[in-house]
């Protein structure tokens, strides 16, 4: 058995009206009625027009729903933000902060990333904290010294490993259908478990969750999630289609 329950997120990005996101949520509830909440958690992350009514469609299933991003401050004159408060408000157990792509069209910094996750955690929410190399950080074999820098500069010291979920999410991976092959995905998640020991006191490395995003699929996920570092999924495309997303999440549990 898993040494940690594995998380299957869903991050539904920017995609999606009213219709097709609640009929997609209806989808996931009645599917994962074949599932043991036991084995695996899973959330989805919805955009934010969209969390009330999905939290609705949710009510007495095992899934949970989160923000995909949200402001470090949880009041103020923050035109077009939304507080970690707001996320609670409207039902979400988690929030996403750091993700590649608020990191690289929004350009926010390891210390932005910190002060978010920060609040939100003081606000009761959990965080998944997204680290992840560029293509050519790879190529000029700088990852690791890439996402230990991430790693150090944006989690907050009130992390610990029951709220707090590190996602390795290498952005040439995401959207792109190249898939980091399940070996790469390990070397890099036994790292950060090693970091998380030697640099981050607070959190119990043995403990806490480092789960994997970047083109993950029904014919991928059983041999990502089989590897023994790997707890589980940050997924964008195939979150979007319910069997696929079921799928992956029966690969997980
Ligand atoms: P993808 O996105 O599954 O579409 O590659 C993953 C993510 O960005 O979290």
């Amino acid at each position: 058995m898993a040494k940690r329950r594995p998380l299957i997120a869903a991050n539904w990005k920017m995609n999606g009206l009213t219709k097709d996101s609640l009929s997609r949520a209806k989808g996931l509830v009645t599917r994962v009625k074949k599932l043991d909440k036991a084995n695996v958690e899973v959330l989805i992350c919805p955009p934010f027009t969209m969390l009330h009514a999905i939290n609705q469609i949710l009510k007495g299933s095992m899934i949970k729903i989160g923000g995909q991003d949200c402001h470090y401050k949880n009041f103020g004159a923050y035109t077009g933000d939304i507080a970690p408060l707001m996320l609670r408000d409207a039902g979400c157990k988690y929030v996403i902060l750091g993700h590649s792509e608020r990191r690289s069209y929004y350009n926010e910094i390891d210390k932005l990333v910190k002060s978010k996750a920060e609040i939100a955690l003081k606000s009761g929410l959990k965080v998944i904290i997204c680290v992840g190399e560029n293509l050519a950080d790879r190529t000029s074999k700088k990852t690791k010294r890439i996402i230990r820098q991430q790693l150090r500069n944006s989690v907050p010291a009130n992390a610990n490993a029951s709220n707090t979920v590190i996602a390795y999410e290498p952005i040439w991976a995401i959207g792109t259908g190249k898939t980091a092959t399940p070996t790469q995905v390990q070397d890099i998640h036994y790292f950060l478990r090693q970091e998380i020991a030697n640099k981050l006191k607070n959190i119990d490395s043995d403990k806490i969750r480092i789960i994997y995003g970047g083109s993950v699929k029904p014919e991928n996920s059983q041999e990502l999630m089989a590897e023994p570092d790997v707890d589980g999924g940050l997924i964008g495309g195939a979150s979007l289609v319910v069997s696929d997303f079921f799928k992956i999440m029966q690969n997980c549990s």
